[in-house]
This record gives C-alpha cells, sequence and structure tokens, in this order.
C-alpha cells in the first residue's frame, strides 16, 4: 500500500484539518498519517493515503471526513492530569463560592474533554468538598469534538490501565465498581457530568455562562490565532472572575 502523499495533497490534508478542528499539520507530522490514516485507508478500500485523500476530497463533510479528523486528533487523558490544576482548583473554591449569588449553580466547563477523565476528577473532587459547597448546585459541561470519545465519557467504564493513571486508590474503591476486567463510575458522579459534542472553533455562546473553564491538552494543537481566538471566545462566557 502506497504510504506517500504529494505534496499537493499534504497541502489539502492539512488545510483540511485546520479548518475543520484547528489541528494544524506541520511537515514534521507527517509520520503521523500512516500509524493514524493507513487503518481507515485500508477499511475504505482504498490503495493508500493518496487515494484516501483523493475520496475525502469528493466528500469533505461526511462520515469519512469526521473518521479522519478523529484519527488525527490526540486523545490521551487521565484522572486528575498532572495535579497541580486540581489542586488550584480547589484552593479557590471557596473564592469562586463566596463570589457567586445564592441559587446560582457553579458552572464547569471541561473544553476538549477526551474520555472524560478531566470532568469526572473534577466531579470527584467537588464531592469530596460537599461540606464547603454548603448546598450549592454544581454543573459539569464536557465537550469534545469526536462523538467517539464523548460515547466512551459519558459511559463511565475505564480501563485497569486507565483507573492507575492518576486516580488514588480511595477514589477508585469510593466509586468505581468492578465492571468485568473494567470499572464502571457509579451514578452519582456520573450524573453530575453532561456531555455535549462542541467544536472549539464555534462560537461557544450557546454553552451558557461557565465560572471555570478546564481547557487542557488541546490548544498546543492550534496554531497562534486560533488559540488565540478560542481564548477570546472562552473568556466572553466568563464572569470577571472567572478562572481558566
Ligand atoms: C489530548 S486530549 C485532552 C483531554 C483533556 N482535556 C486532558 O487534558 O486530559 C485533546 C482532545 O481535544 C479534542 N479536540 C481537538 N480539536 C478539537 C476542537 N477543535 N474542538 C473540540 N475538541 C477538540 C480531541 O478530540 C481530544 O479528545
Amino acid at each position: 500500500m502506497s504510504q506517500i502523499l504529494t505534496p499537493a495533497s499534504f497541502s489539502w490534508l492539512a488545510d483540511f484539518l485546520k479548518a475543520k478542528s484547528g489541528l494544524v499539520l506541520g511537515p514534521d507530522k507527517q509520520y503521523l498519517l500512516d500509524s493514524r490514516l493507513l487503518p481507515i485507508a485500508r477499511s475504505e478500500g482504498c490503495a493508500g493515503l493518496e487515494a484516501l485523500v483523493a475520496k475525502l476530497r469528493a466528500q469533505p463533510s461526511s462520515k469519512l471526513a469526521s473518521a479522519v479528523v478523529d484519527a488525527m486528533t490526540t486523545n490521551e487523558s487521565f484522572f486528575f492530569r498532572d495535579g497541580k490544576p486540581f489542586e488550584h482548583f480547589k484552593a479557590i473554591l471557596p473564592r469562586l463560592l463566596a463570589g457567586k449569588p445564592a441559587g446560582q449553580p457553579l458552572r464547569i466547563w471541561s473544553a476538549a474533554c477526551s474520555t472524560g477523565q478531566e470532568a469526572y476528577s473534577l466531579a470527584m473532587l467537588l464531592t469530596e468538598a460537599k461540606a464547603m459547597l454548603g448546598g450549592r448546585g454544581v454543573e459539569i459541561l464536557g465537550t469534545d469534538l469526536s462523538a467517539e470519545v464523548l460515547a466512551r465519557a459519558k459511559d463511565g467504564l475505564y480501563t485497569q490501565f486507565e483507573v492507575q493513571r492518576g486516580l488514588p486508590v480511595t477514589h477508585l474503591v469510593k466509586y468505581f465498581t468492578k465492571d468485568g476486567s473494567n470499572w464502571k463510575l457509579k451514578d452519582p458522579i456520573r450524573a453530575m457530568v453532561s456531555w455535549r459534542a462542541w467544536n472549539l472553533l464555534d462560537d461557544p455562546t450557546p454553552l451558557g455562562r461557565f465560572d471555570v473553564v478546564f481547557c487542557r491538552n488541546v490548544l498546543i494543537y492550534f496554531d497562534q490565532p486560533t488559540k488565540g481566538k478560542v481564548l477570546e471566545s472562552m473568556a466572553k462566557l466568563m464572569p470577571p472572575d472567572g478562572v481558566l
């Protein structure tokens, strides 16, 4: 199977990915094409990447297009990733709550949430900090471009490997039940998060307003103007004391 793209096809694919997802496909990323796109080329009956791009060009807004965009994005995530942002969130929680009118829920957006570990980490953290909330409602929204990762997030089912990355064992015991060789998040934690397919390149106004936005490990794939545009649109949804 041919694995080399002509410069014209590479350039078309790079423009396509940037327009659809913001992803910048630099020449240094050529190596990714084989591992990410050849399986799709095979399942589409294409002789190679060149044939796959030709098919895509003929139907740039199709299921195939979503599959290609999905395959080119990186979905890596884990519970309480990097620790610090969650510690910081917990530390500022009293100030955030004090600044909010009574009766209004605290709204948190996990933007580009992948398979949901970030949003569920926040749900577990807030459950642990229940006393601090003093009955205040909390809404956590997880969004991602990929329907596939969102379906996994919604399921709340994680492998042994996934629950061994970042999740304190006390949380595993308290908030998960064993499901075959996997682990399922218990309903009260799952119920704290809602999920929605959303492209960060789109105007997020319909998502409502947020006190806190977690937008992590996704802007690194965008160029500077796109990062600026995404951050500006997020800022518009947040109060002056909101936290990104
Ligand atoms: C590396 S994961 C980050 C997950 C999580 N935020 C974390 O830090 O662990 C990046 C996610 O960004 C999503 N993504 C990429 N481009 C996007 C876009 N334009 N709009 C929404 N989500 C996007 C991908 O589908 C992927 O699930």
